[in-house]
């Protein structure tokens, strides 16, 4: 058995062997001076189980996954598993305006066309996994290992930044052994709206945000203004896919004690892998 890591997910790559007891394939990556994208796998990949490993996002990332696979299914591979750890155009997964495509889905097929089973992880919309009508899709689930390590930093309190996600929170919260709550918010007047936790006193508090995806950082950043107006002791952050769009760092910064991502996308915030849970599921 093989793994094989794209260069936008190499450090999961190498968990995932680990985890796998696979070994990592080698592999030869360069851009042509016109950054058209070249690979090369300098493993004899015949008769193996393959599982690549390339998070689908930016573009790019997703051209050198189509290559990657193409250059995978040269070999004679008993089995060939694509991860794509984090799933980019996952939010763009059905039409607002007519004449749009449904561009997750435009994904979806392309990737299926050239594997035998397909794993993401914390998709952003479910019904994703769907549309990998021809092969088996499975959407892994991160929240235990990020509820593993909010644990092991003395969180007390995990906040979704909104009902819509309250499930991902209870999950991380049931693993750190804390509460759970989410935001509120409430119209005061004409331009006033408070946000504040449904039920929980963050006073005093060591309170863990956790969303799927930060991108602006525009969620995290005003639920955390309103924490702190509210007296949480410490404000960190925490989501599986570290988008952080435009430098989304820098201003997310100032405004939490601690930000924390996952490997799903490599960045300086990655602290926790997501490594055992894909091989749990891929040995179910
Ligand atoms: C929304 O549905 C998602 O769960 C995230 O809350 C959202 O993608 C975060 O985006 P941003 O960081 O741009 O506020």
């Amino acid at each position: 058995m093989y793994v094989v890591g794209g260069s936008a997910s190499g450090m999961l790559a190498k968990e995932l062997a680990k985890c796998l007891k696979a070994r990592l394939a080698k592999v030869e990556m360069k851009r042509f001076p016109d950054d058209e994208c070249y690979v090369r796998v300098d493993e004899d990949l015949d008769g193996e189980d393959i599982f690549l490993v390339q998070t689908g996002w930016p573009d790019r990332n997703i051209i050198e996954l189509f290559l990657l696979q193409d250059a995978i299914r040269e070999f004679d591979v008993s089995s060939l598993t694509t991860v794509v750890p984090y799933f980019g155009y996952a939010r763009q997964d059905k039409q607002f305006k007519p004449g749009e495509p449904i561009s997750a889905r435009a994904i979806a097929r392309l990737i299926q066309l050239q594997t035998d089973e397909f794993m993401t992880v914390d998709v952003h919309s479910v019904s994703i996994i769907d549309w990998f009508d021809n092969v088996s899709a499975k959407n892994v689930c991160a929240y235990t290992e990020i509820g593993k390590f909010l644990r092991s930093k003395g969180a007390q309190v995990i906040l979704s930044p909104d009902e819509g996600r309250w499930e991902n929170a209870k999950r991380v919260a049931d693993v750190a052994g804390c509460d759970a709550d989410f935001l509120v918010k409430e119209r005061l007047d004409g331009d006033k709206v408070s946000i504040t936790p449904k039920s929980l006193d963050v006073k005093g508090k060591h309170v863990a945000i956790v969303d799927d995806i930060i991108s602006t950082g525009g969620t995290i950043i005003k639920a955390a203004e309103q924490l702190k107006i509210q007296g949480a002791k410490k404000i960190v952050a925490a989501c599986t896919h570290g988008v952080f769009a435009n430098n989304a760092l820098d201003r997310i910064r100032p405004a939490v004690d601690e930000i924390y991502s996952t490997d799903t996308i490599e960045n300086p915030t990655t602290a926790i892998t997501v490594a055992p849970q894909i091989a749990k599921i891929a040995r179910d």
